[in-house]
């Protein structure tokens, strides 16, 4: 039920992190992983070590936040893999500012990448496989911040609130065609996006605050993904599935 084995598996937002570790996971459970990002370079590592570990994997560049690359990008990964069966739409972006020092091109920024990269890709994913008539799965990578809100994240949490709420939507249209569509929100793991943070005295103090008293592991987040995307999922549908330690449950987000 949780194989993925040969199923076609988008990560955007592969080149670090928790899209890294997602990649590189959803290959030990069979599926080929087409990994996304800017930094080419770095993709071109992640498959070298997928395909070293025995997976099989390319790497497409995508900037998620505009449409034609996107577009470009999923075209050579269809001509190379076939149809993007399972797409993981985890590219995403933070400005830690006040609301009153937030600029437009701020905000336009973190919801170009985190609500309008989201919609991009998963709108082209979803007419692929409408047009195959094949069934897929799209997990949307929320946060903790989308159900809930953090002092000096004003663009971050409106962007995550919204990716919530285009899942739950977008669930409703895609399920006539056999496309579920889910979101995980993450709670806190160290990442480029907020290490500087978790390593000052203030993250470290925040940590001992959390339920769990740790962050969590990057690996953690790979069994709600497998479930999402696998067959063990195929009746979940619209959810939101927070992946946090509980922190979303004692509210100190
Ligand atoms: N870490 C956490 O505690 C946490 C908590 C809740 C939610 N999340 C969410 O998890 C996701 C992954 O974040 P992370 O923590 O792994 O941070 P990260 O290490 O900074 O990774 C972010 C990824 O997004 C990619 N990206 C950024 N802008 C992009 C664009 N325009 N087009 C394509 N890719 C783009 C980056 O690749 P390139 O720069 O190479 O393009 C990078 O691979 C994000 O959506 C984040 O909001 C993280």
């Amino acid at each position: 039920m949780f194989s993925l084995d040969e199923k076609v598996v988008m990560v955007t937002g592969a080149s670090s992190g928790l899209g890294h570790t997602i990649a590189k996971g959803l290959s030990k459970q069979g599926a080929i992983i087409v990994a996304a990002a800017r930094r080419a370079e770095r993709l071109d590592v992640l498959v070298d070590e997928i395909v070293a570990e025995g997976g099989r994997a390319i790497a497409v560049e995508m900037d998620v936040a505009q449409r034609e690359s996107v577009n470009n990008a999923i075209d050579m990964a269809e001509a190379s893999c076939g149809t993007i069966e399972v797409l993981v739409n985890n590219a995403g972006v933070a400005d830690t500012k006040n609301f009153l020092k937030i600029t437009e091109s701020s905000r336009d920024y973190v919801m170009g990448v985190n609500f309008n990269g989201v919609w991009n890709v998963a709108q082209e994913v979803a007419d692929r496989l409408v047009s195959a008539g094949k069934p897929g799965s799209i997990i949307n990578i929320g946060s903790v911040l989308g159900l809930t809100a953090h002092p000096g994240q004003t663009a971050y949490c409106a962007s995550k609130a919204a990716v919530v709420h285009l899942t739950k939507a977008m669930s409703i249209d895609l399920m006539r065609h056999q496309i579920s569509v889910n979101a995980i929100a993450p709670g806190w793991f160290k990442t480029e996006m907020n290490e500087h943070y978790f390593n000052s005295p203030d993250g470290k103090a925040y940590v001992e605050r959390m339920p769990a008293r740790r962050l969590g592991n990057p690996e953690e987040l790979l069994g709600a993904v497998i479930l999402l995307a696998s067959d063990a999922g195929s009746f979940i549908n619209g959810v939101v599935l927070p992946v946090d330690g509980a922190i979303s449950v004692l509210g100190i987000v």
